[in-house]
């Protein structure tokens, strides 16, 4: 039986690869695709979860719903600097030798429901909720009913920087720096929760060559949305590839193996100023969490290969 998993996303060139993983892994059953203010406004976000399910085309296909469009108490953070306008890397105004759009807004509307009422209706022990931008979705989830929310086999949490230096400021990573009070009362409810922070998602880097190779209609838009991030990473950090940091929780979903983890206490820094959105594991406490410090970049790149960019047989992992 494949495994129920509710995604809550803000696409996002990363968020389009876990969305792709999950939809062709065999393994998962994606029940809900949620959208939240992140690496773009919580429209564009939705209108790209939408799109991506265009191109993906898969069956049954699973409903999108718009969430929150700004964090719970502070003021928005985007990434269009790093993911475009648009949030897929300027995708979005391709267009065809014809003059079409190569990506056009979806025809399927989108779900009339609240964001948070699904996270809330598909909390069961069988349904595992990822979470691939800030958590304010979930945390307004927890809000409403935070007994509900505990029935989740397992939340697994894109987001954090322990041991590592964050990306947003030298020490807080997006998705926790974006909402951090979102993160707090997360970690007070007491979920089954697993954190895939920077210290495991930096190891793994997509290169310009690999993508250059993708082939079919996933591969090329992959390649679409991907471009101005490579064009990013190269200038802002002479770093020839990009990181695929959301693709890494489907893969821990897959396969746990491909990860180090170990129990914490974590902790989120919510006072404003330098250490604002900092995770830290504080040395003495109860464990709440565990989080994975090491990834294994060979085969996850291997997943990412054969069932993404059609490069290579499964099985070889
Ligand atoms: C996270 O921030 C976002 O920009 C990415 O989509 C990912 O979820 C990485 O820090
Ligand atoms: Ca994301």
């Amino acid at each position: 039986m494949p495994r129920r998993i509710l995604i809550d996303a803000d696409p996002g060139v990363d968020d389009a690869l876990a969305l792709a993983l999950a939809l062709r892994s065999p393994e998962l059953s994606p029940v809900a695709v949620c959208a939240v203010n992140g690496n773009a406004s919580v429209e564009k976000a939705a209108a790209n979860a939408l799109r991506i399910l265009d191109v993906l085309n898969p069956s049954p296909r699973p409903p999108v719903a718009k969430g929150a469009d700004q964090p719970l108490s502070r003021p928005r953070v985007g990434a269009e600097h790093v993911h475009g306008g648009d949030g897929l890397g300027g995708a979005t105004e391709l267009r065809g030798q014809n003059g079409s759009l190569r990506y056009p807004p979806s025809e399927t509307p989108l779900d009339q429901r609240h964001a948070v009422d699904l996270i809330l209706d598909a909390a069961d022990e069988e349904t595992v909720l990822a979470a691939l931008g800030p958590l304010t979705n979930v945390a307004l989830a927890v809000r409403a009913d935070a007994r509900k929310m505990r029935r989740y086999a397992e939340l697994v949490v894109m987001g954090g920087a322990f041991r590592t230096s964050g990306n947003v400021t030298p020490q807080a990573e997006f998705n926790v720096y974006a909402d951090p009070h979102a993160l707090q009362e997360v970690l007070a409810a007491g979920l089954q929760l697993t954190f895939i922070p920077l210290d495991a998602t930096s190891s793994v880097l997509l290169t310009p060559q690999t993508l250059a190779e993708a082939r079919g209609s996933l591969g090329r838009f992959t390649r679409d949305i991907s471009a101005q991030l490579l064009a990013f990473t190269q200038k802002a950090a002479g770093v020839n590839g990009m990181h695929v940091h959301d693709a890494l929780v489907i893969a821990y979903l897959l396969d746990e193996s491909l990860f180090r983890l170990e129990h914490v206490c974590a902790r989120v820094e919510t006072a404003e100023g330098a250490s604002l959105g900092r995770t830290y594991h504080e040395a003495g406490g109860t464990p709440n969490a565990r989080a994975a410090f090491e990834a294994d970049e060979a085969r996850i790149l291997a997943l990412l290969k054969s069932r993404v960019l059609s490069l290579q047989p499964d099985g070889d992992r």
